[in-house]
């Protein structure tokens, strides 16, 4: 169910001889106000990221340097996607597991968040997420 809501979205690319740039406005170019940012950087070859699903939480997730790919996974169905340019992203809803993975080197993964980090938004446990996501949709 989720996962129809999960989808790449295109952000404006200003370009100029002297390098590109692009703005994000939250609930202008994506779907919520933003709340939060972080960023994962420094991801050892190998090494992947999420494996959890959050309540509440909308998150678009960005490669604003080099690629990755994200799994997403609804507890129904499954979609994969690969991220590679800084001027898209990819709008995550609630109640969505994921997993990134094949970080390439120096790679930059940017997230924004639609709420505040709490730690009771997770669930990082897959067979109760499969659970609250069945009993949910
Ligand atoms: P986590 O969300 O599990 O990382 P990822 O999904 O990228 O693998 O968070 C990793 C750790 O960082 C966890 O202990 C919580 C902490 N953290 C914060 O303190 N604030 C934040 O905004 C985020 C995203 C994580």
């Amino acid at each position: 169910m989720g996962i129809n809501l999960a989808r790449i979205i295109n952000l404006r690319k200003i370009s100029d001889p002297k390098g590109n740039l692009t703005p994000i406005e939250g609930a202008t170019d994506i779907p919520f106000e933003i709340a939060r940012v972080y960023y994962t950087y420094d991801i050892p070859g190998g090494e992947s990221r999420g494996g959890h699903a959050h309540v509440a939480l909308e998150q678009f997730i960005i490669a604003v340097s080099g690629s990755f790919d994200v799994a997403l996974d609804d507890g129904t169905d499954q979609i994969s996607f690969f991220l590679n340019r800084s001027y898209y992203g990819l709008y995550v809803p609630p109640m969505v597991w994921r997993d990134l993975a094949n970080f390439s080197s120096g790679s930059v993964c940017l997230v924004l968040a639609s709420r505040p980090y709490e730690e009771a938004d997770y669930i990082r446990d897959y067979s109760q997420f499969v659970g609250a996501a069945r009993r949910s949709g």
